[in-house]
């Protein structure tokens, strides 16, 4: 009987670094330079939905993003396919009269529809929710029974902060040593619950998509900026352990300072790459300078801002009361036209794989 079809349907938010990833020391397995810390978004706002199917019927694996047909040809996909085939166990669906053995996995193929409720490649980390979706749908389809950091380090070679997606709360990517990767992996710094007070703002300056992707912008700068060199030896270490301290103690002075200074540090890379990276726009610029004033007349940060490779604002306050008057501040200084519109994120308490 070949007209069966089995499918698993997973949610999977996106993730923002407060500390970046930028750079990597080998792009076929996406390892990188540095460790990164970053948070993982309220699942209701910013996700991908990823259903996979099996069936006998399919005559090769195939995927839909937002509807409209990609390949899967490219090394990325067929890394994050083949690394959770390869640990496919067998599964049984008594209802249906379905019976798949651990080596019938090989012959099967798949088929993949995966939707983002957000502008994709905008410099709004879509890749990342994407591939943590991808892995961990065909992982529950195909019965893995790795644990989540395993499983992040399969996503990883997908898109390299999707690593991070794969745990809610606040979430760091060890670099690891390995030459073959196996400790380079996402672990869980602290839960969605442990800091739940911070709301996070997206204000959407721009859904139009980057000029440059972070995989040949990383490795312009690799190739070029003595700044990431620095930066990744000499400040990433000693920052990671500084905001790891202010997660833990739920210092948002401190928080916020690390988190502007090394979205800064970020885009100074950037343009100390040859030639020169921009992501951020004017619009971009003015956010900052906005933030940064409001901040020093209150003598101590009440709000983070950070930048990935995009234009967009990713805001932090600290709370709902400073973010309702910073989304004021926003609209009233920054009001929706035809290139902005601001959205507000918030990070929730929800289970974020469901
Ligand atoms: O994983 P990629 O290739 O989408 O790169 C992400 C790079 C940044 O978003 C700029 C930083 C980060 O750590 O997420």
């Amino acid at each position: 009987n070949k007209n069966w079809i089995l499918m698993v349907t997973a949610q999977t938010p996106t993730n923002i670094a407060v500390i970046k990833y930028w750079g990597k020391r080998d792009e076929t397995l996406i390892l990188p330079i540095n460790d990164s810390i970053s948070v993982t978004l309220d699942p209701e706002h910013l996700c991908t939905t990823t259903t996979v199917a099996v069936s006998p019927s399919f005559e090769s694996d195939k995927m839909w993003l937002n509807g409209k047909e990609i390949s899967l040809a490219g090394g990325r996909y067929q890394s994050c396919l083949r690394e959770i085939r390869s640990r496919a166990n067998d599964v049984e669906d008594e209802e249906k009269g379905i019976s798949i053995k651990k080596q019938d996995w090989d012959k099967l193929h798949v088929h993949i529809a995966s939707f983002n409720n957000f502008p994709t490649a905008a410099g709004l980390a879509s890749s990342a929710a994407g591939f943590a979706c991808l892995v961990y749908s065909l992982a529950k389809l195909m019965n893995v029974k790795e644990e989540q950091g395993k499983l992040s380090a399969i996503a990883r070679q997908g898109s390299g902060s999707a690593c991070r997606s794969l745990f809610g709360g606040f979430v760091k990517w060890i670099m690891g040593n390995e030459a073959n990767g196996s400790d380079s992996m996402a672990v869980q710094l602290a839960s969605e619950t442990h800091w739940d007070d911070l709301v996070i703002i997206i204000a959407v300056v721009s859904s139009r998509q980057k000029e440059t992707s972070s995989t040949s912008g990383m490795r312009e700068s690799v190739d070029t900026s003595p700044l990431l060199h620095y930066r990744s030896k000499e400040v990433v270490p000693k920052r990671i352990l500084q905001m790891e301290e202010a997660i833990k103690t739920r210092d948002f002075p401190s928080f916020a300072k690390l988190t502007c200074t090394d979205s800064n540090q970020f885009h100074a890379v950037c343009l100390d790459t040859s030639p020169p990276i921009f992501y951020m726009n004017d619009t971009s610029h003015r956010i900052i300078s906005y933030m940064e004033k409001w901040n020093r007349s209150q003598g101590t940060p009440q709000v983070a801002y950070t930048f990935d490779a995009g234009p967009n604002a990713v805001l932090i306050a600290p709370n709902r009361k400073v973010a309702t008057l910073l989304l004021q501040r926003l609209l009233f200084y920054f009001p929706p036209s035809a290139d902005t519109d601001l959205s507000s994120f918030v990070i929730g308490d929800k289970s974020l794989l469901k």
